[in-house]
């Protein structure tokens, strides 16, 4: 079995390559990420010399390269992990959202239809279902919540959904789509609530809270993320969504309050900041599709994750304070000179 991985040398892409080669010691994984400020290839480190993995740098939204890849390997499945992830960026930026979020998704289906009608992946967001109210918490998003979305981020991330549902239709391209909720946990990069707040208060910096940290996430221990899409790509239907989450619902406030505490830092550092534009209040998964059809549930509960997680950051200083200081950029600039 031979895996495209894209967006690899990023947070969720880089677990999901560790569980992967470690699950499966005779499956081929080539990972293929165009290194943005979110790709890190020193999290990689640990693999590049596994004869089962071979990383390529390039773009997903560049169909000639694209094509040579397919051309040159021959893919059983294609798993999509490569986006522009953060919602901030995309309210200061749409356009770079557009191009890697819908048109990469589409030269890699074409690429995917024009070598044998290859399966493919779509990793996906709950943030296509838009948000809940917070007076009401027995509505959960289903796979048949409608679509409704709120940021450039999520817009970019729903048109790419439904233009993989439509390859399915219109082309018979063997297509699963995963909407999960919120990760944590190692390589999460550091712009991201909970590794941001972590290297602050480490810093002993303001921990910037948007609005009145009222809003709600559900937050998922990200190797749970990564054995959910291992189990929709060997097992899952095709053409069918499956939602992911594991029913963990926190406030941001209360996830700020538990990094201080754990870290044995004053309140006094929370600082209220202007509210996030067309911020949702509320995310929440029902995961019972997925559950029930294939037999996934989540295996880390919030308080040993959240554990974790925080001594991950605190042993792996180098690795965030890198990407802090600018320092990763002429890291990959000389690490990727020498491949
Ligand atoms: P990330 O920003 O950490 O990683 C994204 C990776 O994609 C980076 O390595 C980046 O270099 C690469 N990339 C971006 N544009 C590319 C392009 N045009 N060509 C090739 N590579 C490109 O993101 P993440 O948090 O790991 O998210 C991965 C996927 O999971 C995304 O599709 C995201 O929408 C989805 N998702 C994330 C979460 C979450 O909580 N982080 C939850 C649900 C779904
Ligand atoms: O729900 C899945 C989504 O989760 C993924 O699709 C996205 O790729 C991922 O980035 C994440 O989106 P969020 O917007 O929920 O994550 P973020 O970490 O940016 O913010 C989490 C919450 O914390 C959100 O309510 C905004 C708030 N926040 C965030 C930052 C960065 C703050 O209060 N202060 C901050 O500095």
């Amino acid at each position: 079995m031979k895996i495209l991985v894209t967006g690899g040398a990023g947070f969720i892409g880089s677990n999901f390559v560790f569980h992967m080669l470690d699950k499966y010691p005779n499956y081929e994984i080539v990972c293929l990420d165009n290194l943005t400020y979110a790709g890190n290839l020193s999290t990689l480190d640990s693999v590049m010399k596994n004869p089962n993995f071979q990383f390529v740098k390039g773009d997903i939204a560049d169909s000639t390269f694209i094509n040579e890849l397919f051309d040159n390997h021959k893919f059983d499945i294609v798993v999509n992990f490569a986006a522009e992830s953060h919602v901030d960026r995309s309210i200061e930026d749409p356009q770079i959202f557009l191009v890697a979020n819908i048109i990469g998704t589409g030269v890699l289906m074409d690429a995917c239809r024009n070598h044998g009608n290859i399966r493919y992946h779509q990793v996906s967001t709950d943030e296509v279902y838009g948000d809940l109210p917070l007076d009401r918490p027995d509505l959960l998003f289903t796979e048949n919540t409608p679509i409704h979305t709120s940021s450039p981020y999520s817009s970019s991330k729903a048109g790419a959904d439904l233009l993989v549902q439509s390859y399915h239709r219109t082309f018979g391209l063997p297509i699963t789509i995963s909407r999960c909720s919120n990760n944590y946990g190692p390589y999460h990069f550091p712009e991201k609530l909970i590794p941001l707040m972590i290297s602050k208060a480490l810093a002993g910096e303001k921990l910037p809270v948007y609005g009145d940290g009222l809003n709600i996430r559900d937050w998922l221990y990200v190797e749970d993320h990564c054995k959910a899409i291992d189990v929709i790509i060997h097992n899952g239907r095709i053409g069918e969504v499956y939602n992911v989450g594991g029913h963990n619902e926190m406030s941001n406030i209360d996830i700020v309050k538990i990094i201080l505490s754990k870290l044995g830092k004053s309140e006094d550092l929370i600082s209220y900041v202007t509210d996030r534009k067309g911020h949702d209040m509320r995310y929440a998964i029902d995961p019972t599709k997925i559950t029930t059809e294939l037999g996934w549930a989540p295996t880390t509960m919030f308080a040993d994750g959240i554990e974790k997680t925080i001594d991950w950051y605190l042993n792996n200083r180098t690795w965030w304070e890198n990407i802090i200081s600018g320092e990763y950029q002429n890291y990959y600039n000389e690490m990727y000179g020498k491949k």
